[in-house]
């Protein structure tokens, strides 16, 4: 149980959350597999690779375009609201996130360690700047950079690496936390899914959140079968007041 293992606490409480689409899904942002996922409709080598974009950058922009004004149309569900909670109840809470919808922001998250980009920003093919654009629909498909050079979503696709300081700083997360939350995530892409089972050998105690099992919940020690934005928040309830009373040492 949960409180045999707040032992753990003393020497230093660290939490981490690591969220994936299912995180979203009560907010009516589709997740990527599963029954309604994206990849039941889409191909993602045909529109989410470096390759694809290469090929036709209008119809890839098209795509995000689209999951841009359906992203824009959907507001944070309790599971982002009690996450943003424990960062600002929490002395020790980081929130890894495999989503680009930026809804844990917009629920006051700040500590967002965002595995795979954002959305809402772009990045210039050829000068590198990253800026913010949350205009929906954009006026221009493919958009441009003041510079000339081609847009192009700052997201990571199939076959690039992940940002490398984001990801060392996730490394780190997951090495110390004492507590890892897995939510609304198949586990299936890496390097993200790694990160509980760094958690894990680390001596983390890991508490998976998910409407279905995934490769991970046989590593779980305490499993929340249901939806994040019902089962996290009761989670929550029962364990913020011992929980935030430890400080970081
Ligand atoms: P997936 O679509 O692979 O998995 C979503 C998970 O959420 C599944 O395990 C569902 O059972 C679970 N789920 C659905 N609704 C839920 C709910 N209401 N509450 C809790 N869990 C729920 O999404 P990710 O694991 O995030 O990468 O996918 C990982 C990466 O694969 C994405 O970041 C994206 C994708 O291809 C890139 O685009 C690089």
């Amino acid at each position: 149980m949960f409180s045999i293992n707040m032992k753990m606490f003393v020497q230093g409480i660290s939490i981490v959350a690591l969220t994936g689409a299912g995180v979203s899904a009560e907010s009516g942002v589709p997740t990527f597999r599963g029954p309604e996922g994206l990849w039941r409709t889409f191909r993602p080598e045909d529109l989410a690779t470096p390759e694809a974009f290469a090929r036709n950058p209008t119809l890839v922009w098209e795509w995000y375009d689209w999951r841009r004004r359906r992203i824009a149309a959907c507001q944070p569900n309790p599971a982002h609201r009690v996450l943003a909670e424990m960062e600002a109840t929490l002395p020790d809470f980081i929130l890894i996130t495999q989503n680009v919808d930026g809804l844990h922001q917009a629920a006051g998250s700040r500590k967002v360690l965002e595995l795979h980009g954002n959305i809402w920003r772009v990045r210039c093919t050829r000068c590198g700047k990253v800026v913010e654009d949350r205009r929906v629909p954009l006026p221009e498909i493919p958009p441009h950079c003041a510079c000339g050079g081609l847009l192009r979503p700052d997201v990571v696709w199939f076959g690039e690496p992940l940002p490398t300081d984001v990801l060392q700083q996730a490394w780190e997360a997951a090495k110390r936390c004492r507590c890892m939350l897995i939510i609304g995530t198949s586990a299936l892409v890496q390097p993200a899914a790694s990160l509980p089972v760094i958690a894990k050998q680390s001596g983390a105690y890991l508490v998976e959140v998910n409407v279905a099992d995934t490769p991970l919940t046989s590593l779980a020690d305490e499993v929340l079968r249901g939806p994040a934005g019902e089962v996290l928040p009761r989670w929550w309830e029962a364990r913020r007041a011992s929980l935030s009373g430890w400080r970081c040492q």
